[in-house]
């Protein structure tokens, strides 16, 4: 039996680099949605008393891990990245049967999970600061980066590793220690990850994990007096409670997205065709970077339409283990639910749906793959994120109502454009409000090394991987050395 696993093969917290039982005793399961009575594991209900536990941990650790060696904490992340590649398959299998993607993108948020491991160890090497001359004579200026302190990090479930990795390896190699909360949906895979950093060595109380429900476990963090920074990625209504709780503490928030896609009249129709299939139906819709908006021009409406609902024809639903499906299920029947009260609120609305729009009879958290056409902007279904495989699609008649309708809505993640037209392109790339924006390619596909998040209701400033991820998780400081010998004051001694 696993250390993380008590007698009654109940996974468990992991504190102070012990797996342990929570103070309530209280637990719950993850399951399959695809074979919903399928249990992959009891996991422990964490509470505040278990946060204040693994607080007092993250900062009896945080002395000793900020002041060994960056290079020395990137080789225990290069370590961490060889162990997830050499498990990579079998944590893909896992995570497919713990939320339901298919196998391919599993495989993939495991490797984005080892990128951003790798990426991060490397920096462990790098983290510049800057230096620039001084104004005044004799006097040295430079930057340094140095960490926080205990950050708290909150992950969903839709990247069950690939988003906890994203922030776990970017807080640690700044030199920070962690609380870890990750969503009930995916505990098993976020204890993966742990197993993982302590199998490559991590010190006891660098990185502190505690299951449990987001008001308790999560909202303890967010509220805990000895966590100087909080990384969230959710629901927006969520990342708004959090901003609330947080008090004067360092905020990230990346929250959800209604992202659009432009059709224009001279688009390779089939590269479009190919990005709105993926956008909108890969993960079955349950990325916030997922297309659910197709905005296209008038001319090419009626062809595009037909093209669409002859690929969606072609989707196989069923268990992402299975090698010919192209769509899993829904993360669990409130998601499923969700989609099916969508799916009647836009016909509700007077969208025209082209096809799907049930809950299809088979086991499983299913939901068909849906398009409405003649949508309006106003619409409820063209403005709120519904986080499952549901497409709107808003015809427009030039590259300004284009623009408009992209931009009508609250949030403004991500976004694209197919076109042919070069000056399009570039004025759509500086108009469109959003984090990202792809050409010629669909609203998802983000690499480790560039920055990531949103404009609007999708975030608040912070971007996360790449350099700017080291932004989100170290404090700049300002040095100034004056070598003069005498008093030298800025601004008045100027000759
Ligand atoms: C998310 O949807 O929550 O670009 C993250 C992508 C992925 C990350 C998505 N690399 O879709």
């Amino acid at each position: 039996m696993a250390e993380s696993m008590n007698d009654k093969n109940t996974y468990r917290l992991y504190i102070n680099g012990e797996w342990v039982d929570s103070v309530s005793g209280e637990t719950f399961p993850s399951d399959n949605p695809a074979k919903p009575k399928q249990i992959l594991g009891i996991f422990q209900m964490g509470n505040k008393e278990d946060v204040g536990k693994a607080a007092e941990a993250a900062e009896g650790a945080f002395e000793k891990w900020s002041e060994t060696p960056a290079p020395k904490r990137g080789s225990i992340l290069l370590r961490t990245a060889q162990l997830l590649r050499e498990n990579k398959e079998r944590l893909a299998r896992e995570m497919t049967m713990e939320m339901g993607k298919v196998l391919a993108e599993s495989r993939g948020d495991v490797q984005e999970a080892i990128d951003v491991t790798e990426y991060m160890a490397g920096e462990g090497r790098r983290l510049f600061g800057f230096t620039t001359p001084s104004e005044l004579r004799k006097k040295f200026s430079m930057t340094v980066r140095l960490p926080i302190g205990v950050c708290g990090l909150i992950t969903p479930w839709n990247f069950p590793m690939a988003i906890p990795a994203w922030k776990v390896m970017t807080a640690l190699i700044c030199g920070n220690t962690v609380i870890f909360k990750p969503s009930s949906d995916t505990p098993l895979l976020a204890t993966r990850l742990v197993e993982t950093l302590e199998h490559a060595g991590l010190p006891k109380g660098v990185l502190n994990m505690v299951t449990g429900s987001g008001e308790d476990a999560g909202m303890s963090l967010v509220r805990h007096e000895k966590v100087g920074a909080i990384s969230f990625t959710g629901h927006k209504d969520t990342g708004a409670a959090i901003l609330k709780e947080a008090g004067l503490k360092r905020v990230g928030l990346e929250m959800g997205g209604k992202n659009g896609i432009i059709v224009m009249d001279d688009a390779d129709l089939n590269l479009a065709l190919d990005g709105v299939i993926w956008g909108g139906y890969g993960t079955t819709g349950q990325r916030c970077t997922a297309a659910s908006r197709v905005i296209v021009h008038e001319k090419i409406k009626d062809e595009f339409e037909r093209m669409l609902i002859d690929g969606i024809r072609k989707l196989k639903l069923g268990d992402g283990l299975d090698s010919e499906t192209n769509v899993g299920p829904l993360i669990n029947e409130a998601a499923q639910e969700k989609s099916a009260r969508y799916a009647e609120i836009g016909k509700k609305e007077g969208a025209k749906l082209l096809i799907g729009g049930e809950i299809p009879k088979m086991e499983g958290f299913y939901f068909e793959p849906t398009l409405f056409t003649d949508c309006t902007t106003d619409m409820r279904i063209a403005q709120e994120e519904i986080f499952g495989p549901i497409v709107s699609l808003i015809s427009v008649k030039n590259f300004h109502e284009a623009i408009e309708a992209i931009n009508s809505v609250e949030y403004g993640l991500s976004s694209a454009i197919y076109t042919r037209d070069i000056g399009r392109a570039f004025e759509a790339i500086s108009r469109i409000e959003a984090g990202l924006t792809y050409v010629n390619s669909s609203t998802i596909g983000s690499e480790i090394h560039l920055p990531f998040g949103g404009v609007k209701h999708s975030g608040i400033g912070a971007r996360e991987a790449g350099i700017e991820g080291i932004d989100e998780f170290s404090e700049t400081k300002t040095v100034y050395i004056d070598y003069s010998g005498k008093l030298q004051r800025a601004q008045i001694d100027l000759e």
